[in-house]
C-alpha cells in the first residue's frame, strides 16, 4: 500500500528519505520516487525498486524533501504514474496515500481551466489544486484544496522557495517524527525509528505545517495541540536479527508474543483474567468485523466465545458488512485489525459507532486510527510485524480471543483455572513446535512442486485451514483453498487428483471420527494427504500418506499449534520456490483503500 515520507531539517534529505522509504517497503509497492527542494523542485521517479532509485540518484544537498512508494490503484505501475506528482509549473510536488473519489470531476474542471495532466492517477489533482489556490502561503493553498477533495488522503506537499512541508490527513494514516531541529513525516512508525522514537499521530482533518524548528497543527482553521507519544519498539525489533526473512523471524517470536499479550490480563497469583469485561452483563451478543488473516482469527474467536462463554457471536468481513443491513441493536462491536488502519475495517467501525454500538478495537498499533475511533481498545503485543503475510499478529489475536472467552467463561472455577494454566503453557508448546522446523522444511520441499493444494479442518480448526491456505497462496503463489472437511464432497472433489495434495488438520476433539471418514473419501480420489496431528495420535498414520506431528495440547488450544505448523509449511514451500517471501507480488501490509 502506498507509503509517504518527508524530511525537513539540518541534514541532507536524500539519504534520509531513501532510508525511510526502505522501512516502508514491507507495505508492498510497485514503484517509488522522491522530490527534493532546491532552487526549484527536483523529482526522481525512474525506478521500480528503492535500491535502483538509490543507485540512480545524484548527490543533492537539499535539506527538505518528500518520498513515496506506490501501490497502484489508479493507472498501472509506470514512471509517469509514480509519485511525486507536480503541478503545471513544477513549483509544487505532492506524495499521497488514499483515494480521491471525485478526481475525475476535478480533473475535467482543472483541464478546462488550462491545467495539463500527465498521469492516470487520482493524486495528480492535488498539486494542480494547490497551484490553483496558491497566493503566498502553501498552508492556505492546501487548506483550500482539501475543501474540494472527497475520499481519503494523507499527503505531503512542498513548494519551490519554501523550506517547509505541509501535510494533510483524512482517513489515511499519517505520523510525524519529532527530532531535534528536524522533523519527519511518514505513513507508519517504522519509517522514522532510525531517527526518533517521538511521534505525533495526526487526526482526520488535520493540517501540519512543518519546518526544521517547528510544527504547527491546524484543524478547522484553528491552531491546535497534538500529543507526542514515545514508541516502545527499538529499531532492532523491526530488523531481521540474523534471520533470512522477516517472516521466519516473526514466526520464531511467537512464544514471546503470546506471553506479552496475556501478560497483564491474567493474574500470576490467581486463575482469573482482568480485561474489564468479567462482570459486564450488558454483553449479550457480539459482532466481530475484520479483513484477511484478522478475519480468520475472528472465526476462531467466535468458536471460543460461543463455546466457553455461551455468548452468541457473528463474524463479518468488513468490506461486506459495510454494504449490508446487519442489525446491530445492543451488539458489542469488535473490530480486529493488526495495523489499526485497514480502510474497510475502519469504515465498519465508524458505521457501528454511528449506529450507537459499544465498540472495541483489538489492534497491534498504538495510536492507530482504530484506537482513536473505538470506545475501548485492547492491544495485542505482537511488536512491529514487517512481513506482509501476518503470522505473529494472528497468534496474538488468537491469544486475545482466549482471554476474552476466558473472561466471560461460564465454566466452573476449576476448569477455568485449568485453561488459564494451559494458556500459560502455550508459549512452551509453540516453542516445541518451532523446534520441529527442520522436519516441516522437508514437507515444504515436497509441496513446492504442486500447483494446487487443499486445506481441510473441522470446527475450531476450520478457520486454521483457511489461514493455512491463505499463507500458502500469499507467499508461494500456489493455488490453495481452505475448506470445511465435510464440504469438500460438495464440489471440490471434482478437482481431486494425484496432483492435488490435501493438508488435513486432525484434532482429537468431537470432530475426529468424522474427519477420518472425510480423509478416507479424499484418499479414494487418490489425492496425497498430509495430516497435521498430535504426537500421541498413533491411529492417523493408517489413513494418510504423511503425518506432520505437532505437540499435544488441549484441543481448545490446537488452533495455535496447528497455525504455527502451517506457517512453517508455507514459509518453507515458498522458500523452495524462490519467492519474494516478505513482500509478495501485488500484496500490501496495510490496505488503506476500500
Ligand atoms: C492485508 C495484509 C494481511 C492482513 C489484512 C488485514 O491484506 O496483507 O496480512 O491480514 O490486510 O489487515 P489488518 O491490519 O486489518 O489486520
Amino acid at each position: 500500500m502506498c507509503g509517504i515520507v518527508g524530511y525537513v531539517g539540518y541534514r541532507e534529505a536524500q539519504p534520509i528519505l531513501v532510508n525511510c522509504l526502505k522501512r516502508l517497503e514491507y507495505r508492498g509497492y510497485d514503484s517509488c520516487g522522491l522530490a527534493l527542494l532546491g532552487e526549484g523542485i527536483e523529482v526522481y521517479k525512474d525506478a521500480v525498486r528503492i535500491e535502483a532509485l538509490e543507485k540512480a540518484l545524484r548527490p543533492n544537498v537539499s535539506k527538505t524533501g518528500i518520498g513515496h512508494t506506490r501501490w497502484a490503484t489508479h493507472g498501472k505501475p509506470s514512471q509517469v504514474n509514480a509519485h511525486p506528482h507536480t503541478d503545471c509549473s513544477g513549483q509544487v510536488a505532492v506524495v499521497h496515500n488514499g483515494v480521491i473519489e471525485n478526481f475525475l470531476q476535478l480533473k475535467e474542471q482543472l483541464i478546462e481551466e488550462g491545467h495539463t495532466f500527465r498521469s492516470d492517477t487520482d493524486t495528480e489533482v492535488i498539486p494542480h489544486l494547490i497551484e490553483k489556490y496558491y497566493q503566498d502561503s502553501l498552508e492556505k493553498a492546501v487548506a483550500r484544496a482539501i475543501v474540494d477533495l472527497t475520499g481519503s488522503y494523507a499527503f505531503a506537499a512542498i513548494h519551490a522557495g519554501r523550506n517547509e512541508l505541509v501535510v494533510a490527513r483524512k482517513e489515511s494514516p499519517l505520523i510525524l517524527g519529532i527530532g531535534d531541529k528536524e522533523h519527519f513525516v511518514a505513513s507508519d512508525v517504522p519509517a522514522v525509528l532510525d531517527y526518533t522514537d517521538r511521534v505525533v499521530y495526526l487526526e482526520d482533518g488535520d493540517i501540519g505545517v512543518i519546518t526544521a524548528d517547528k510544527v504547527t497543527y491546524i484543524s478547522n482553521g484553528k491552531e491546535i495541540e497534538r500529543a507526542e507519544h514515545r514508541i516502545p519498539w527499538s529499531v532492532a525489533e523491526a530488523q531481521k536479527a540474523g534471520y533470512e526473512h522477516f517472516m521466519i523471524k516473526e514466526i520464531h517470536e511467537q512464544p514471546r508474543v503470546i506471553r506479552e499479550t496475556y501478560k497483564g490480563y491474567i493474574s500470576a497469583i490467581e486463575p482469573v483474567t482482568n480485561l474489564g469485561i468479567e462482570k459486564d452483563t450488558s454483553i449479550t451478543d457480539i459482532l466481530i468485523v475484520a479483513c484477511g488473516t484478522s478475519y480468520y482469527a475472528s472465526l476462531v474467536g467466535k468458536h471460543l466465545i460461543q463455546s466457553l462463554a455461551q455468548i452468541p457471536v457473528r463474524v463479518e468481513i468488513a468490506s461486506e458488512f459495510n454494504y449490508s443491513d446487519t442489525v446491530l441493536g445492543k451488539t458489542w462491536f469488535i473490530v480486529i485489525t493488526q495495523s489499526g488502519e485497514t480502510a474497510d475495517s475502519i469504515r465498519a467501525l465508524r458505521k457501528a459507532k454511528e449506529s450507537g454500538c459499544r465498540t472495541l478495537a483489538i489492534t497491534n498499533v498504538v495510536g492507530s486510527s482504530a484506537t482513536r475511533i473505538a470506545d475501548e481498545t485492547l492491544y495485542i503485543k505482537a511488536g512491529p510485524e514487517i512481513c506482509v503475510a501476518a503470522t505473529k499478529s494472528f497468534i496474538a489475536q488468537l491469544t486475545m480471543f482466549y482471554l476474552i472467552a476466558l473472561a466471560r467463561a461460564s465454566r466452573d472455577v476449576r476448569s477455568r483455572a485449568g485453561m488459564i494454566l494451559e494458556l500459560r503453557q502455550l508459549p512452551n508448546k509453540v516453542q516445541e513446535m518451532l523446534d520441529r522446523e527442520e522436519e516441516i522444511a522437508k514437507y515444504g520441499k515436497y509441496l513446492a512442486k504442486y500447483e494446487n493444494v487443499f486445506f481441510v479442518g473441522r470446527g475450531l480448526n476450520f478457520p486454521i485451514a483457511l489461514e493455512g491456505a491463505l499463507k500458502l497462496k500469499e507467499i508461494s503463489y500456489i493455488h490453495a483453498e481452505g475448506y470445511p472437511a465435510g464440504e469438500l464432497k460438495h464440489g471440490p472433489f471434482a478437482l481431486l487428483t494425484p496432483n492435488t495434495p490435501v493438508i488435513a488438520i486432525v484434532t482429537k476433539d468431537n470432530t475426529y471420527d468424522t474427519l477420518l471418514a472425510n480423509i478416507k473419501e479424499i484418499k479414494a480420489r487418490e489425492s496425497p494427504v498430509i495430516a497435521i496431528a498430535g504426537e500421541s495420535d498413533e491411529e492417523i498414520k493408517k489413513y494418510v500418506d504423511f503425518v506432520i506431528k505437532v505437540p499435544d495440547v488441549d484441543p481448545v488450544f490446537s488452533p495455535v499449534i496447528n497455525a504455527v505448523a502451517l506457517q512453517l509449511l508455507a514459509y518453507y514451500t515458498a522458500r523452495e520456490r524462490g519467492c519474494s517471501i516478505d513482500t509478495p507480488r501485488n500484496l500490501a501490509k496495510s490496505v488503506t483503500v476500500e
